[in-house]
């Protein structure tokens, strides 16, 4: 890669987002981020994604997670963003909603692939550009993630995106599945979007 990592956390944008991000996050919360960040950048590599898209989106991602439910909800109402029904009961995927908001107002961010993949990194979607790929996968697989299906899936991330793609569907609908919740209906139709990745 021509920029390297530490260059991109030097530059004054990812600071001032780090020093946001330091101050409202916990400690375990903070490196997932970093961690997220540091995947997401050597996916952007060998996927040919923009390095510094994939750097903003992997450090705002999570922006909005210090948040209790209620101050999400509020937040919804602030910034006037109609929800499906599934958000509506479901505050575990607000975040990413507000977090695309952060980036706009706080941050200044504009670019549409960066603000779609910070919407798009929990739930998936089946429209995903590749940047939204990268994050999705490098969010479930990051070093310190440690649920079973992360080896598959980091293995994949490097080799074929959209099969890792599936697979992290996958393990969050069953995730979902037994632990008895809601499934976002762009999780499944991110699973069903990808199956034909696995099927041949
Ligand atoms: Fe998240
Ligand atoms: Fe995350």
């Amino acid at each position: 890669m021509d920029i390297t990592l530490q260059e991109l956390r030097a530059h004054p944008k990812s600071i001032e987002i780090q020093l946001y991000l330091s101050d409202k996050l916990t400690e375990k919360r903070l490196q997932h981020v970093l961690s997220v960040q540091e995947m997401a950048i050597d996916l952007a590599c060998v996927h040919e994604v923009d390095v510094w898209h994939a750097n903003l989106a992997a450090l705002l991602h999570d922006s909005a997670k210090w948040m209790d439910a209620q101050a999400l909800y509020s937040a919804v109402r602030r910034y006037d963003i109609r929800l499906d029904p599934v958000e509506e009961l479901n505050p575990s995927l607000l975040h990413p909603l507000i977090g695309v908001k952060l980036a706009i107002e706080k941050f200044a961010i504009t670019q549409l692939e960066v603000l779609e993949a910070i919407r798009n990194h929990t739930t998936g979607s089946p429209s995903m550009g590749t940047l939204s790929q990268v994050l999705y996968v490098a969010d479930f697989a990051e070093p310190t993630r440690t649920h079973e299906a992360v080896h598959v899936v980091r293995e994949l991330a490097y080799t074929d995106l959209a099969r890792a793609v599936h697979y992290v569907a996958r393990a969050k609908i069953e995730h979902l599945l037994q632990k008895g919740v809601m499934i976002h209906p762009n999780t499944l139709h991110t699973y069903n979007s990808t199956l034909k990745r696995v099927e041949n």
